[in-house]
């Protein structure tokens, strides 16, 4: 076997991909076994889990270091003088390398921990408005998460900053012609999604970093539906600062990181006060500790960091390159079945490796809500909805989609059940 032949082999645990001929090695299902709950039964029907976007399901490692944790490590961090403190503090301390490590990061002090995506946007935002002067301009897309969104309107709003939106073209992507006139002197912040958790587009990120930048503006990437699903290192995408959540990671809830370059972290504010943060307090104030310290006020999720690891060293395992050929090819699947449905409004790129592991669609006959639940009835977990991303759903001329979003471990039968799920609905409808 030669080291390409090598390279594609399927890692220990992968199911055959049964919904493609028999020949196809690129895109098998990997480590469903290591994943308890997707071997339950919902409503008398096998778990069919296609709701990966929202949150992914944890393998037995994850849950066994959380646990782990509890029943042997239980301690606050870079507190205590005994020797639990200490443990505590190195499993904390080992997550921020990790996670460096698996994004190309050389120093970990360049990752924050914090609760998710959505507070690590927040600390970038409102750690970034102190900076932000009256007529000073945020640029967003209109395919923004709310998380990417509300923050910016805030800290434009505190600051008197005005906000700008690079809209999208019909077919999903970014409408980068715009880029060159939306951009100026003024503009001081550019915050972008690496992909979209409705259209599944993957933007662009490294040239429109590199627009950004030679205005001087901040380039700040919602990675949440990214990392995990693809190779990416942080020095790849040219941003300032990146942030994602651990349990869209396979990794535990209540977790999250903001990466940054030293200079951005430098220059940000810290936005929450309090213990752990500062170096000196007197009566009359206090001064901060070093990055990214300053930002981790307060008790950590120090159970989850020390359960994060874990799903990393599976993803390292399966490698990313595999995750992600196996996640067009299921993407592809989903697209051409949930296309040929007569009438089904499908959005975003009709290319699968234009996009991450998500489709989204709308019956024009089955409300996304009865879809979903109809779905549910047979066992099959979608989400329905506007998705926190309003603004997306206006310019798409509707108010909700259903959503099916994909993992390592889908499986080309987990689509089939998918459409025929689906049709089932329409056949409830009477459609
Ligand atoms: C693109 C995107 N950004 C931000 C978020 C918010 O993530 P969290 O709720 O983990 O903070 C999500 C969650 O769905 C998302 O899809």
């Amino acid at each position: 076997m030669n080291g390409r032949e090598q390279d594609l082999k399927a890692p220990a645990g992968a199911v055959p991909c049964a919904g493609q001929s028999s020949g196809c090695e690129r895109c098998e299902a990997m480590f469903r076994e290591r994943f308890p709950i997707l071997s339950r039964k919902v409503n008398g029907h096998p778990l069919v889990y296609l709701d990966s976007s929202a949150t992914a399901q944890k393998p037995e490692a994850v849950i066994a270091a959380e646990a782990r944790f509890y029943r042997e490590h239980n301690a606050n961090v870079h507190r205590g003088m005994h020797s639990l403190a200490a443990e505590a503090t190195d499993l904390y301390e080992a997550c921020r390398k990790r996670v460096a490590r698996f994004l190309g990061v050389s120093d970990s002090m360049q990752v924050v921990v914090t609760s998710g995506t959505t507070e690590a946007l927040n600390l970038a935002a409102l750690g970034t408005a102190p900076r932000l002067r009256p007529g000073d301009e945020i640029l967003v897309t209109e395919m923004e998460h709310h998380a990417n969104l509300v923050p910016w309107f805030e800290a434009a709003k505190r600051e008197g900053a005005v906000m700008r939106v690079l809209p999208i073209l019909d077919d999903g992507r970014l409408d980068l012609a715009q880029l060159p006139a939306l951009l100026n002197e003024r503009t001081r912040v550019v915050a972008l999604t690496h992909v979209s958790n409705v259209l599944g587009t993957i933007n662009p990120v490294a040239e429109v970093a590199e627009a950004a930048h030679r205005h001087g503006a901040l380039v700040v990437v919602d990675a949440a539906q990214s990392v995990g699903h693809m190779p990416l290192r942080f020095d790849d995408l040219g941003a300032d600062l990146l942030a994602f959540s651990a349990h869209k990671v396979y990794g535990p809830m209540g977790l999250g990181f903001l990466v940054g370059t030293e200079q951005a972290l430098a220059d940000l504010a810290p936005i929450t006060f309090g213990g752990e943060m500062i170096e000196t307090v007197t009566l009359d104030g206090a001064t901060w500790a070093e990055v990214p310290f300053r930002f981790e006020a307060g008790t950590p999720n120090v159970a989850g960091a020390a359960a994060f690891p874990p799903a990393l060293d599976m993803l390292d395992e399966a490698t990313l390159e595999r995750v992600r050929t196996h996640e067009i090819s299921v993407t592809a699947n989903a697209l051409e079945t949930l296309s040929a449905i007569d009438g089904m409004r499908v959005f975003g790129p009709t290319d699968a490796a234009q996009r991450g592991g998500l489709v989204s669609f709308h019956d024009p006959f089955v409300h996304p809500h009865d879809m979903a639940q109809l779905l549910d009835a047979r066992g099959v977990a979608v989400r329905a909805g506007h998705h926190c991303a309003q603004p997306l759903h206006r310019r798409l001329g509707v108010v909700a989609t259903t959503r099916a979003s994909f993992a390592l471990t889908t499986t080309h039968d987990e689509i089939d059940m998918l459409a025929d799920a689906v049709a089932q609905a329409r056949s409830v409808f009477g459609a």
